[in-house]
């Protein structure tokens, strides 16, 4: 199966389990915006959990708020939203279709770097044993031809987009000979900036109405209250506020399913430190954060960090997590070190002034802040596309299976008597009862016990445990544990102990 087939299964995946649904389904959806289903909402929250308290509750100097999607329209114009906050757009004018410029030369990149792989991979299979692919690289001419097309175009594409010289994108668009994949023709309009950020009205008689937007990053809501929360909190810096919410960006370029969504949700956190201080800071940041993602135990390899050359005005260094996602490494979390760019905009626009009295230097200040910004929806699509995984087992049969970890999973455990009667499922209660004050628990008797056990694997659970006639006797269940299918007799009082030591988020803080 390619990785695009498997990509497609795990979509429909999400949706037949009750993870993911398309918004307004009903009315045939509406792009790049989803829902989350009765399993999806768990797993979420889980996520949310796990970054929040890792967060808040294990670093004393960081508190958490929840600041409204609406604000002042001012502080968009402060942040440089309303200026800057653009993608280069160009229109093909006989399919109509619009696209995003860079995006057009992005995937032209990928289709030339392709070409290169694929010639490695002849060459793999030609020399078998005897195949040297640092050689290879560097001396095979179809190879060296195709990478430094890319290498060319990845040059003027940032230098044209960095000088925002938009008829210069769209020459190299038509210098690369791109084509619009639904007419196949050449015929495209001029590059324009588009602004991401949905506006809306305030007010009730419209002519007095103010335009305002939907927020594109939570970080705003916490700049503006910085000092709300650095005086009521008696904060002393270095110190960090934390966020979870909505954001909303107008995205052209929608796909790859909760990747790239108009409406998302950014778990961010401001740290606030001394001028100078930053970048030792912004180092510390980058290595928690890689270590956070790690613990959750989906894999080392699938992790890298991505420095930005280029850096946005406002930064003085900043680097993304990329993760390998179905499609390819892409951005995860974003670690930003921001000077005090935020904070001084806002004491200049808003006249208002966003100084820090330092009692152990007598300095007055405006801090420097160092943002760790990771997507809640992305942070779900790696966890879920990690754990997905179509098994052929030792029979010959065949069970999809989330591999989800298991402190994460939305139902922990599923209590199945073994028959409908006898006073199986009486027992099969009083457990349920006892453990659902602990976990998420799914009862189930309907169908075989192996079918049940497909059921609970489709979703993740990590544990089932059935309740049989012996069980009425020794007072013991058997555990079957989803990753192995092994199974264990154990009593049911030890139950909730070697549930709870399982699914502990204790084990996972401990490795951060
Ligand atoms: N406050 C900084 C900020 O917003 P960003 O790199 O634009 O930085 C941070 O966004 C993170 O938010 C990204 O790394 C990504 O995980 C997530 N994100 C951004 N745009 C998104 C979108 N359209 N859909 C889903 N997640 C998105």
């Amino acid at each position: 199966m390619t990785q695009e087939e498997l990509f497609k299964s795990l979509i429909a995946h999400a949706k037949e389990y009750g993870f993911i649904f398309q918004s307004s389904e009903i009315y045939d959806g509406l792009s790049a915006v989803y829902d989350y289903g009765q399993l999806g909402v768990e797993l979420k929250n889980n996520i949310k959990r796990y970054w929040w308290d890792a967060m808040v509750r294990l670093n004393e100097n960081i508190v958490g708020i929840d600041t409204a999607i609406f604000m002042h329209p001012k502080i968009w114009e402060a942040s440089g939203h309303v200026g800057a906050f653009n993608d280069p757009l160009i229109d093909n004018k006989d399919s109509k279709k619009r696209y995003r410029a860079d995006v057009l030369l992005e995937d032209h990149i990928a289709k030339l770097e392709e070409k290169a792989t694929k010639e490695v991979e002849k060459g793999k299979k030609k020399f078998g044993d005897a195949f040297d692919e640092v050689q290879f690289r560097a001396t095979n001419p179809n190879v060296l031809r195709n990478i430094a097309k890319a290498n060319e175009v990845r040059e003027r594409m940032n230098d044209t987009l960095n000088r925002n010289d938009l008829e210069a994108v769209r020459q190299l668009i038509i210098d690369c000979e791109i084509v619009c994949p639904i007419s196949g023709s050449r015929n495209w309009t001029e590059v324009r900036q588009f602004n991401l950020m949905f506006s809306t009205q305030m007010g009730s008689v419209s002519e007095d109405a103010n335009i305002i937007y939907l927020r594109p990053e939570t970080a705003q809501g916490i700049f503006v209250n910085f000092l709300n929360v650095q005086k009521t909190g008696r904060m002393k810096i270095p110190f960090g506020i934390a966020q979870i919410g909505k954001a909303f960006r107008n995205e052209i370029v929608a796909r790859q399913f909760i990747f790239r969504m108009r409406e998302f949700e950014q778990m961010e956190m401001q740290f606030f430190v001394r001028p100078k201080e930053e970048i030792k800071w912004f180092e510390h940041w980058k290595e928690t954060r890689l270590r956070w993602h790690k613990a959750m135990g989906l894999g080392d390899t699938k992790y890298r960090f991505h420095n930005h050359e280029k850096l946005a005005h406002y930064a003085n260094a900043a680097a993304d997590i990329e993760f390998e996602f179905p499609f390819g490494f892409k951005e995860l979390e974003g670690i930003h070190s921001r000077t005090d760019f935020d904070l001084s905009q806002h004491q200049k626009f808003s006249g208002k002034k966003m100084q820090y009295f330092d009692p152990e230097t007598n300095e007055n200040y405006i801090p420097y802040v160092v943002e760790t910004s990771v997507g809640l929806d992305r942070t779900f699509l790696a966890v879920y596309s990690s754990a997905y995984c179509e098994e052929k087992l030792e029979n010959g049969e065949e069970r999809v299976v989330l591999k989800l970890p298991a402190f994460l999973a939305p139902v922990k455990l599923a209590v199945l008597p073994l028959v409908k009667k006898d006073g199986l499922p009486e027992v099969a209660r009083k457990i349920m009862d006892d453990l659902k004050m602990d976990f998420n628990c799914q009862y189930d008797e309907k169908d075989s016990i192996g079918k049940r056990y497909r059921r609970q694997d489709a979703i993740g659970t990590p544990f089932c445990i059935t309740i049989d006639h012996q069980s009425l006797e020794d007072n013991a269940v058997t555990i079957r544990y989803r990753d192995t299918m092994e199974q264990e007799r154990i009593p049911v009082a030890n139950l909730r102990a070697i549930i709870e030591d399982k699914v502990s988020f204790r084990k996972i803080f401990e490795k951060i």
